[in-house]
């Protein structure tokens, strides 16, 4: 595992999913959002309200951004009737706002809190917008159960959630998308745990997290902004794009070079997903295994052989999904989960 990526690797490992958002990335985030929140119902589902600043945002923002109700829960995982919620949704001081100052209603929840129990789905059941960042060890059902309840949401997750054969296709089908997102998609936490702010700590007291985006199904700008395909393929670079062996599509290492004269199927890196345009490309799959696959090819014995035979190490097998090709100096190569995809306008003169 990359070093960048330890500390949530070793979050999920450990379970340790105390991470803690800071309020200026929960504002740089949310004030995209504004214009969906008039009389909703938002719900923060993983949010203890004396340390969550989604709390504490939402409740800064209730009037100004027309909420209708206000509602967080938090987990106790020790306790099993202790987790209560915590909900705004009136003056309860007459002083004209809906701001810090007025008392939330307090009630006692029948359970820990968990996102999952029947006191807690009852509450999603009532709400509109569902706004947190929940615990990184439990994306897949999270998100699962905000789709079984036809939830809309802004969650915070890791950047390997994209391959997950759970949560790929509800982007590849635009049920989700990605957020405006982190600088470099790097993150900062506050986080109670000593052995991880060790190293990696680049800034005072808070654990720096790689590879963290923000997942939403509300509509945004940023979706339908169209990606600037600089790259060339045809004006004598195509060895630059090698053909894949076993799939019918070209080799785009990254994701600012996609060709703009090209108009087959083209396998570009999961970090595509933060330029997607679902009005520009349409994505036929992934090639981190065959459940995400369009068409499932294997890397084949031929393929290995020739690898093998020009010194290639990598955990690599014949029958392992995903494509493989050639670079220009004839080297094999398999690039790690591709994210295939194709233009949607076509080339001119064809229908
Ligand atoms: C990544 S932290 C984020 C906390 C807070 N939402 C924030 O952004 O500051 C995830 C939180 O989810 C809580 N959590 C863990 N398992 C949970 C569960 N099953 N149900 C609800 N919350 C859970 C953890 O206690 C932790 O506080």
């Amino acid at each position: 595992m990359a070093a960048r990526n330890k500390n949530l690797g070793n979050a999920k490992k450990a379970k340790k999913d105390e991470f803690y958002t800071q309020r200026v990335d929960i504002e740089n985030e949310l004030c995209h959002y504004a214009d969906h929140f008039r009389d909703k119902v938002v719900y923060c589902n993983c949010d203890d309200p004396v340390t969550s600043e989604f709390w504490q945002f939402f409740v800064r923002n209730f009037k100004p951004w027309g909420l209708k109700r206000l509602i967080a829960t938090h987990y106790e995982p020790d306790a099993a009737n202790y987790s209560y919620s915590l909900e705004i949704t009136e003056d309860t001081n007459g002083d004209g706002y809906i701001d810090i100052h007025d008392e939330p209603t307090v009630k006692q929840l029948p359970c820990n809190g968990d996102f999952r129990s029947a006191a807690c789905i009852e509450l999603l059941q009532q709400s509109d917008i569902v706004v947190t960042n929940p615990p990184f060890s439990l994306f897949r059902e999270y998100v699962a159960q905000l789709m079984e309840y036809n939830k809309k949401f802004i969650i915070i997750g890791n950047q390997n959630a994209i391959t997950y054969k759970e949560i790929f296709p509800l982007l590849k089908d635009n049920k989700m998308w990605l957020g405006y997102g982190f600088d470099g998609n790097i993150g900062f936490f506050s986080a109670p745990y000593e052995d991880y702010a060790v190293s990696s700590n680049h800034r005072e007291g808070l654990i720096r997290v790689s590879g963290v985006m923000w997942f939403t199904n509300l509509d945004i700008p940023k979706r339908h902004q169209t990606l600037d395909m600089r790259g060339n393929y045809y004006r004598g670079n195509e060895e630059k794009y090698p053909h894949y062996d076993n799939y019918d599509a070209i080799e785009v290492s990254k994701t600012t070079e996609v060709p703009g004269d090209y108009y087959g199927v083209m396998g570009v890196p999961i970090t595509f997903m933060n330029k997607y345009c679902p009005e520009q490309f349409e994505i036929l799959g992934m090639t981190a295994s065959a459940d995400t696959m369009d068409k499932p090819v294997q890397l084949g014995e031929d393929f290995i052989q020739v690898y093998r035979s020009q010194g290639g190490t990598g955990h690599f097998s014949a029958n392992m999904y995903g494509v493989c090709y050639y670079d220009q100096d004839g080297k094999a190569k398999v690039p790690y989960g591709r994210i295939l995809i194709r233009r949607k306008d076509k080339k001119e003169g064809e229908d």
